[in-house]
Formats: structure tokens, sequence, C-alpha cells
């Protein structure tokens, strides 16, 4: 029996262990339990996206909660390491780029215990972003390299990986939304609260912000919130508010147009809902540009760099940078794009978390 476990803990974690813990049920070799670090915790955050997801509830939750990156990253590590000296695991598996990701990483790796990260080997280059570390410092230690894009093969390889570590394996954040998107058609946001705010705002776009060097300073907050007071006199906004930003914005005394509508944090369902026939994304997170791609829909990044240059490749996501006039040029030239003409990146089609499991049942030693 392969025993695994399956580590979360921020909301972008949630949607990509979906698929692997659903697919694990099936296999009859694998115990498989989740970790769920507590790096988020409020119902909106956290709970409802188990709910949404239809993952089970977390076998062990360590209770971490906010604090500084060094607090919230040495807690992870301290209750981690407990559980893991309590009961063994002989692969842990870790996704994306969070400080959860990289402390339960360099946890098991001391310990001696397998990791296998998933959506392995991207880089923004940027080591301003807390993520680019928490991603340079999990592939330094990984046993297995799980990949969702050539760019990701490229520099793994760069960095000195052994190719044979390195699988392609497409996505399973996109294997979540197709997933979602079925369920979605039966029952067609009829329950949602946002169903009324959709119908009366045609032709919106949807914006999401959260990144620290977007929004806690006042500066850059500002130059953003101009550029997008300027598009809502075009058109509405529909902004669904993560708690960093609804902070930093009381506390920087940020100003938004009417036309933006505030939301609370939206539960998974209820943002595809929203932005699968949103006009444009505007976004500075990286799983929206991922997502908008598999879905063809327009995406402008709020950033001057992406750790996902396939998105761009394709043609759907555009590089927007975070000051005015390069957010309000990139917003006329996204309008002009004609969304058939984007592609799908290869492997992008709902079967990823199969291939993970398919290659650490092939290389895992067990009984
Ligand atoms: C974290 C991830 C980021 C990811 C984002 C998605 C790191 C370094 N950052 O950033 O990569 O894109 O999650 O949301 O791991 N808060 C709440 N309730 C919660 C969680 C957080 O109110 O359930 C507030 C707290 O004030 C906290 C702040 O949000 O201090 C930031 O949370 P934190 O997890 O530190 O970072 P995120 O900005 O969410």
């Amino acid at each position: 029996m392969l025993k695994v476990f399956v580590v979360a803990g921020a909301r972008p974690n949630f949607m990509k262990i979906a698929p692997i813990v659903r697919v694990a049920r099936n296999l009859n070799k694998v115990s498989c339990k989740i970790v769920h670090t507590g790096q988020h915790y409020d119902y909106d955050m956290s709970q409802s996206f188990f709910e949404d997801l239809e993952l089970p509830e977390p076998d062990y939750y360590l209770n971490a909660g906010s604090g500084t990156h060094a607090q919230q990253t040495a807690r992870i590590m301290m209750s981690f390491e407990d559980l893991c000296l309590q009961d063994r695991p002989s692969l842990i598996i870790v996704v994306g780029d969070v400080n959860s990701t990289l402390a339960c990483a360099v946890v098991a790796k001391k310990l001696l215990i397998d990791v296998a990260h998933v959506e392995a080997g991207l880089r923004s280059f940027d080591l301003a972003m807390p993520e680019e570390i928490n991603r340079m410092v999990t592939d330094a230690i990984s046993d297995y390299f799980f990949v969702t894009e050539k760019s990701a093969v490229k520099n793994l390889i760069r960095e000195g990986k052994n190719k044979t570590r390195i699988h392609y394996v497409g996505h399973v954040m996109i294997d979540n939304l197709l997933y979602q998107l079925k369920r979605m058609q039966v029952d067609n946001g009829s329950d949602y609260s946002s169903k009324e705010i959709k119908r009366s705002n045609p032709g919106y776009a949807f914006l999401t912000l959260h990144r620290p060097a977007n929004v806690d300073k006042r500066d850059s907050f500002q130059e953003i919130a101009e550029a997008i007071n300027v598009i809502a006199g075009e058109r509405p906004i529909l902004f669904p508010v993560h708690p960093r930003t609804r902070n930093k914005m009381a506390e920087h005394e940020i100003s938004l147009a009417k036309t933006v509508i505030q939301l609370p944090p939206l539960s998974f369902r209820e943002s595809l809902y929203l932005w699968k026939d949103a006009t444009v994304v505007m976004t500075d997170s990286g799983g929206l540009q991922e997502e908008s791609t598999a879905l063809r829909v327009p995406c402008m990044t709020l950033r001057e760099n992406t750790e996902r240059p396939i998105t761009v490749e394709v043609g759907s996501n555009t590089l927007a940078g975070t000051k005015k006039e390069s957010i309000l040029a990139a917003y006329k030239r996204v309008l002009l794009r004609n969304p058939k003409t984007f592609r799908i990146p290869p492997k992008w089609d709902g079967k990823s978390a199969e291939r993970i499991w398919s290659v650490l049942l092939q290389g895992a030693e067990y009984s």
C-alpha cells in the first residue's frame, strides 16, 4: 500500500488537490490522506471550497493561521513534523507555490519522505514574489516534478534536474475546472446569490486582486485603482475582494467607482459562474490566468511578469503591467482579440490527476 499525504493550505491549493483525491479514491493500492495546514481558515477562503469541490473533510488540520512569512511557515513546519513522526507517509504531494507547499516539502524531505511537486518548474524570475522563493525551494528538493507547461520543463532542466523525474502531465486545476463546468451545466447557477448581479450587468469585466506587490503599498494600489475606475466608466466590474485586499483598501483609503461592484470572496463555483461569461478577466492571480486560458476567456494579468508564459503564447492572456497607462493600453488591445483564435495548451484535458497517479504507482516502491 502506498501511503500518501496530500497537502493543502491556501485557497488555490484546494482546486488542485480535488482531482488528485478524487482519482485516488478509486485506487486500491493507495491510502491517501488530506492534510490541511490551516494557512487559510475563514469559511469563504477554505470550507466553502471543500464543499464546492466535493472534497472530504481533511484527515488532519494543522491550524497554522496567518502571520508573517516566517511565523506562518514555522508553525506549519512544526505541526507537520509532529504529524509525520506520528503517522509517517511514504510520499507527500504538495501543490502550487504557497507557504504550505514549501513548509511541508522541507519537513518531509528532512525526514527522508519522498516529495512530489504538482505544478513544478514555473518561474517568474522575480524574487520579490514570495511564491517564486516557494517554487524554487520546493523544486530544489522534490523527487517528482509534475509540470503543466513546456516552460517548466525547460526551467527544471536548466536547473539540473534529472529528466526522468520530470513528467508533463497537464494541469490538475483544469481537471477540476472541467469537472465543475460539467456540473454547472446541470444547475446553471440557479441558486447563486450573484445570479441577479450577473443578469443586471451585461458586458461586465471580472476582477481579482490580492498580490502583496499590488495592494500592500498605497502608491501601487492607487495606480491600479485609477485604471480600474476608468474601465468601470465603460463597463461594470465585478470584484470579489480578498481579505488582504479588503484590509489594505481600508488602510490606504482607496476609493473605487460605484460601477466596481464589490463582492465577498466567492466560492469556487460562484466565481466560475461569473468569470466564465465575463467580457474580460483582470487578475493578478496565477490560477485564473490558466483557468481563463482553458475556457478561452480573454484575460489581462495585472503584473509585470508571469510564471505561466504558455497562457500568453496561446493568445488568451495579456501582460498588462501595473501602471495606469499600461493597464488601459492592454485593455484596449484585449478587446480587439478574437477568443476563437486562442489555443488550449497540450494535455489541459481533464486527465492530469490520472497521469500523476499512474507515474507515482509505477515509480513507488511499496508493498
Ligand atoms: C496566499 C498565498 C498566495 C495565494 C493566495 C490566495 C503565500 C505566500 N501566499 O496569499 O500565493 O495566491 O494565498 O489567496 O502562501 N486572511 C483572512 N482569512 C483567511 C486567510 C487570510 O482574513 O482565511 C487575511 C489575513 O489578514 C492574512 C491575509 O489575509 O494576514 C493574507 O493571508 P496569507 O495566507 O498570509 O496570504 P495571501 O495573501 O492569502
